[in-house]
Formats: C-alpha cells, sequence, structure tokens
C-alpha cells in the first residue's frame, strides 16, 4: 500500500489496442508499397536452436508479418549450428534485395559470439537496432535503426502526453536492448534523462522525482506504488513469469495494483509494452523496405 490519496482512476496505457493500430498503419502502408510501386517488404528471421520461448516469439513475428501483407522468411537452424554457417546465411540475405529486415532471435547458443553475429548484419537491414553502428547513430542523434522496445514505448508515451519537451524521465535498467536506447530515445524528445539500475543509491527517490518512469530491470513487481509520483505515466517493460496461488503468471516490474493507485497513466503486463514490440518491428521492415528503395519513410512509425 501506499500514503498517496485517490485522486483518479489512472489511465490504462492499452498497448494490444495501439499495437493493432500501428500494424494496421503498416499493412496500409505495405499495400500501397506493393499497388505503387511492385514492391513488397521482406523481413527474414533466424532461430537458432530449440528454446520453447524463442520458437513461441518467431512463430508469432512469422504471423504478423504475413498479416501486415509483407514476405516472411523464417530459417530454423540446429542448436549445433558453427557461428560460420551462420555468418554465410547472414552474408546471403544481406546480399538478397527481397530481403529488406534481417533479426537473428536471441539468446544465441552459448559457442556463438552474439556481438560478431548482429555486425556481421547490413546496418541498413539490422530491424532490431542492435548492430554497432545503428547504435552509434542513436547515440549521435543521428538516423537510426532504432531498438522495437523502445521504440514502442517512446510512440505509446508521445501517444498519451503528445510533447515530452522538458519532463523528467527516469528509466530503470541499463541495458543495451531497452535502458540505454530508451534513455538516447527520450533525450532526442527533449526530457531531462535520469537512468537508474539496480545498485543505484536511493533508488526510490530518484523515481519518485519522475514525469514518466520506465521500469526495465527484471525483477517482478519491485516497483512499489510509493515509489511514483502522483500522476506520473509508468511504463512497465518487465515480462517476469511467477508462480503465484500454485499458478504461473506473467508480472511486470511495477507492482501494478498499488502503483495503478497514483499513477496518472500505467502500462499493464501483459498487454502493454509485449504488443508494442512486434509492431514496431514490422515498423523497422517497412522503414528499412522504403529507403532502400529511395522512398520516402511513413509518418509516425520512425522515432
Ligand atoms: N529475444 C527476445 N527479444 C528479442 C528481440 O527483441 N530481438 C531479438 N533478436 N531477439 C530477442
Amino acid at each position: 500500500m501506499n500514503d498517496h490519496p485517490i485522486t483518479h482512476p489512472p489511465r490504462i496505457i492499452d498497448g494490444k489496442a495501439f499495437g493493432a493500430d500501428i500494424r494496421a498503419r503498416v499493412a496500409e502502408q505495405t499495400a500501397r508499397l506493393r499497388a505503387d510501386h511492385g514492391i513488397i517488404p521482406g523481413l527474414a528471421v533466424v532461430l537458432v536452436g530449440e528454446d520453447p520461448a524463442s520458437r513461441l516469439y518467431v512463430r508469432n513475428k512469422g504471423i504478423q508479418t504475413r498479416e501486415a501483407g509483407m514476405n516472411s522468411y523464417e530459417y530454423r537452424l540446429p542448436a549445433d549450428t558453427t557461428q560460420t554457417d551462420l555468418m554465410a546465411l547472414i552474408e546471403r540475405l544481406n546480399a538478397d534485395s527481397a530481403v529488406h529486415g534481417i533479426l537473428i532471435q536471441l539468446p544465441l547458443p552459448p559457442h556463438m559470439e552474439a556481438g560478431a553475429v548482429i555486425n556481421a548484419i547490413d546496418p541498413a537491414k539490422d530491424v532490431d537496432g542492435f548492430h554497432i553502428l545503428n547504435a552509434g547513430l542513436l547515440g549521435t542523434g543521428q538516423k537510426a535503426m532504432v531498438p522495437c522496445t523502445p521504440l514502442g514505448c517512446l510512440m505509446m508515451l508521445r501517444d498519451h502526453l503528445g510533447d515530452l519537451s522538458g519532463l523528467h524521465a527516469v528509466v530503470v535498467g541499463r541495458s543495451n536492448i531497452v535502458g540505454k536506447p530508451m534513455a538516447l530515445l527520450l533525450l532526442g524528445d527533449n526530457c531531462t534523462v535520469t537512468v537508474a539500475h539496480s545498485r543505484s543509491r536511493d533508488l526510490a527517490g530518484i523515481c519518485r522525482r519522475a514525469d514518466i518512469l520506465i521500469a526495465a530491470v527484471g525483477r517482478p513487481r519491485m516497483i512499489p506504488g510509493d515509489w511514483i509520483k502522483p500522476g506520473a505515466t509508468v511504463i512497465d517493460v518487465g515480462i517476469n513469469r511467477i508462480e503465484q496461488d500454485g499458478r504461473s503468471r506473467v508480472v511486470g516490474d511495477v507492482d501494478f495494483d498499488s502503483a495503478a493507485r497514483v499513477a496518472g497513466a500505467i502500462t499493464p503486463v501483459p498487454g502493454g509494452v509485449g504488443p508494442m514490440t512486434i509492431a514496431c518491428l514490422l515498423a523497422n521492415t517497412l522503414t528499412a523496405c522504403c529507403r532502400a528503395n529511395g522512398l520516402a519513410v511513413p509518418e509516425g512509425l520512425t522515432a
């Protein structure tokens, strides 16, 4: 519980509906590319090994790619594939003009060096935005392919708050996939940004100063309602599987029930950030396809 009075019911930011809206806009633009230019965006997804969660993600990506009217090329390689063979496949995909986006599903098996594999992708086809060149472009405020999860968070924040200028954003988490790019995107939108993490001193006090709180630490319900400034916008990136009352369930990094009493708006888990990630992957594939063909990138689908 927390001591803040309940001032108003918080708005629940519906990532499922917003993600569906983004996918519909991507599908519309994809249909236009096909009709006007005879171009069909293509996304190649590579899965190495049998990890059940990764298999499910890859399956869903394939389904949603096809639903958007794009071509989906799926490669399922055995866990003992050599890095040399994986690199050879990436080279083929880099050279294939029907492939506009390449995603190597992570984690890779331990015998592979993920950094080297990712940096072998053509940066223009790096729809995950994990290539060192894209990280550098984002870090220097230049046009980059942007990682999908933070891009989805940014879209939800702009949709809910409009102009983010001058707001204090606190990002809890410093991963290369979410925390760091999220902080850079918020700086790009003129926020004052604090990056905190599990070792930060007075994490509660830092969070209480946030107008925008992004939780991306991977610890179930770590952030309670009394760490949240009344009226703040809370984006929960956590997807943590826990056992509760003998059942398995998924919860975020924020304790939703106590946080929802204080926040102005909050994303639920599930149904918040999660559905935005694949929507942004499709948006990035469309962006990569437009750039590859010298066409304008549609408004509202990029950072
Ligand atoms: N594994 C879990 N999430 C992701 C993601 O966003 N991209 C890739 N490539 N692998 C993942």
